[in-house]
């Protein structure tokens, strides 16, 4: 299956994309956890990237699109993927379709997470991710067993310095006016799903689970 998730800062694309990944048998692919592993690494895109990471701005499309091209033409990704963060707003996802038609492999399905801004802000406010491993907590609604460490692999969490709430605001504000667009582009295409993500995660899967059922193939 070829798939893309989109939702708002924190709706908790990054916790579902672990999840249906590992269920549908495709690679998970972040922009984001490329970036910032590219960033840790002080790579010269890293150097680039940080800059509009950091003020919660999107990185230029001609840097994001060339790094998603290169990451699906991997061998994993051949026979699917799960993309989280990619395409952000209407030029990457006409850019990316074009890619797509040229390779005879359209997308399958778009997965809307919906959530509230009250509760974005919650979520990213207590979010900790591990460094070693990359897997995705939060200090009050997923805790893990002793503060700091994660439970998977006894990695260093660490909180990400675009979560503080100034760049948080900031965040919603481009996804209202940049990316949220993307989601009447592809109802209009016609593969559009939406799902209420409120509520614990494990319930979120089971919606996402369901209402990919009919597109799995
Ligand atoms: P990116 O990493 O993509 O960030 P984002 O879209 O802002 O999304 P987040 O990762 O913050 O949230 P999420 O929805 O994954 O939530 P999560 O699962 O972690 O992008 C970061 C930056 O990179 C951008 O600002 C931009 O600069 C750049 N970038 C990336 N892609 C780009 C692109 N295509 N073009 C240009 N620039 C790009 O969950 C959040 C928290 O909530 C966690 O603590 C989790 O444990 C908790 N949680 C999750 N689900 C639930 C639940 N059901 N109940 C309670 N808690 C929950």
């Amino acid at each position: 299956m070829r798939l893309v998730l989109v939702g708002p800062p924190g709706a908790g694309k990054g916790t579902q994309a672990q999840f249906i990944s590992a269920h549908l048998g495709v690679p998970k692919i972040s922009t984001g956890d490329i970036f910032r592993a590219n960033v840790s690494q002080g790579t010269p895109l890293g150097q680039e990237a940080r800059k509009f990471m950091d003020a919660g701005d999107l990185v230029p499309d001609e840097i994001t699109i060339g790094m998603v091209r290169d990451r699906l033409a991997e061998p994993d990704a051949k026979s699917g993927f799960l993309l989280d963060g990619f395409p952000r707003n209407v030029p990457q996802a006409q850019t990316f379709d074009a890619l797509l038609v040229e390779a005879s492999t359209p997308l399958d399905v778009v997965l809307e997470l919906v959530v509230d801004d009250d509760e974005v802000v919650r979520r990213l406010s207590g979010r900790r991710t591990c460094r070693n491993c990359g897997h995705i907590w939060h200090i009050d609604f997923d805790p893990p067993s002793n503060e700091g460490t994660c439970d998977i692999c006894g990695g260093e969490l660490f909180q990400r310095d675009d979560d503080k709430p100034e760049t948080v605001r900031h965040r919603l504000e481009v996804y209202y006016e940049q990316t949220s667009p993307l989601v009447g582009y592809y109802a209009e295409a016609g593969i559009l799903v939406g799902i209420d993500a409120m509520g614990p995660v494990d319930d979120v899967t089971d919606r996402a689970i369901a209402a990919l059922r009919t597109y799995d193939k």
